[in-house]
C-alpha cells in the first residue's frame, strides 16, 4: 500500500484540513508532527530513500534515537495539505545519537520540515518519556481568540488555566492539569522548544504569548479535539470581556470544580482552582 494510503497518513492529512477550516493556520501558520509506530515504518519501507545527508536537529534529543516522524514542511500551507500531501509533508528518521535528521519521504518540491523541529522534537522527547511512549502528536496552531487572550491576561499559567476552566464545565475533564503559558520568545529556535518542552513535563498544552499554541496527544482526534476545547473556551472568555470586562454576574464555583473532580476521578491543581 503507498505512504499516502496508509491510516496515519490519511489522519494527519484529516488533522491539517480541518485545522485550516477552523481558522488556525493562516498562510503557512502551524505546524504538526507524529511520532510513527515501528509497524507503520515496517510497512512502508521499501519505498522510503535512505540516501539523503544527515543535518543538525539544533536540539539534543537522544530519547528519540531512531524514531521515525511525519511532518510538515517549513513555509508550506496547511491548504494545500490535501491537494499536495507529498509536496508539504515529509517523514524524517532521527540518528542514533538524536542530534540529526534525515528525510526519507516527501517534500517532493524540495525544502524541508517545519522551522520549529526543535520544538517538536523536545516536545515528542519530554512526552514519550512522561506517558511511556502513549503519546505520538504534537500540533501548532495559531487560533485567533487564544493569541487574542495573550494581550490582556496575565502571561501566567495560574490565570490561563483558570479563566479558560471556567469557559465551559468540560474544560477541567479534558484539561485537568490546565495549561502553561511561554512568554513571547524568537519563534523556529532551540530556547522557545527548551521553554516549551520544560512546561509539557506538567501540561498537554502550552500557549505562546501573541503567537500561538502548542498541543500534545495521544492521537489526532485528541490532539486536534484539546487544541478545538481550549480555543473555544478562549472565545467564550473574550465574548464575556466583550461584553463586561472582568465582570462574571455568576460562574463555576470552586465546589463545582471539586465535585467535577471527584465525580470524574480527576487531580485538578488547587492552585488553578483560586
Ligand atoms: P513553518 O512554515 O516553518 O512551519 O512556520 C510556521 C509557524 O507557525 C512558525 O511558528
Ligand atoms: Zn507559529
Amino acid at each position: 500500500m503507498s505512504v499516502l494510503n496508509q491510516s496515519f497518513m490519511q489522519g494527519f492529512i484529516r488533522m491539517c484540513t480541518d485545522g485550516y477550516a477552523a481558522g488556525w493556520h493562516e498562510r503557512n501558520g502551524g505546524n504538526a508532527s507524529y511520532r510513527i509506530k515501528p509497524e507503520e515504518i515496517a510497512a512502508i519501507a521499501p519505498q522510503l530513500n535512505t540516501s539523503g545527508a544527515w543535518l543538525p536537529i539544533h536540539a539534543s534529543v537522544p530519547n528519540l534515537a531512531g524514531e521515525f516522524f511525519l511532518f510538515t514542511g517549513t513555509g508550506k500551507f496547511f491548504r494545500n495539505v490535501e491537494l499536495k500531501p507529498e509536496s508539504c509533508l515529509g517523514i524524517l528518521e532521527v540518528d542514533a545519537t538524536g542530534e540529526q535528521y534525515r528525510v526519507i519521504w516527501g517534500f517532493a518540491d524540495g525544502g524541508g520540515p517545519t522551522c520549529e523541529l526543535p520544538t517538536h522534537l523536545l516536545n515528542h522527547q519530554v512526552k514519550k518519556l512522561a506517558t511511556d511512549g502513549k503519546f505520538r502528536v504534537v500540533y501548532h496552531g495559531h487560533p485567533v481568540n487564544i493569541i487574542a487572550l495573550t494581550f490582556v491576561l496575565p502571561l501566567d499559567a495560574q490565570v490561563f488555566s483558570h479563566e479558560l476552566w471556567q469557559m465551559m464545565t468540560e474544560c477541567p475533564i479534558i484539561f485537568p492539569a490546565g495549561v502553561g503559558v511561554v512568554p513571547w520568545m524568537l519563534p523556529g529556535k532551540p530556547d522557545v522548544g527548551i521553554a516549551t518542552s520544560k512546561l509539557m513535563e506538567t501540561y498537554d498544552a502550552a500557549v505562546w504569548a501573541h503567537h500561538g499554541i502548542f498541543c500534545t496527544g495521544e492521537d489526532f482526534d485528541t490532539t486536534y479535539g484539546l487544541l478545538h476545547v481550549i480555543e473555544k473556551a478562549a472565545a467564550i472568555k473574550v465574548a464575556t470581556m466583550s461584553m463586561a470586562g472582568e465582570h462574571k454576574r455568576q460562574t463555576i464555583t470552586r465546589e463545582d470544580f471539586l465535585s467535577v473532580a471527584r465525580e470524574f476521578g480527576l487531580t485538578l491543581n488547587e492552585d488553578f482552582l483560586r
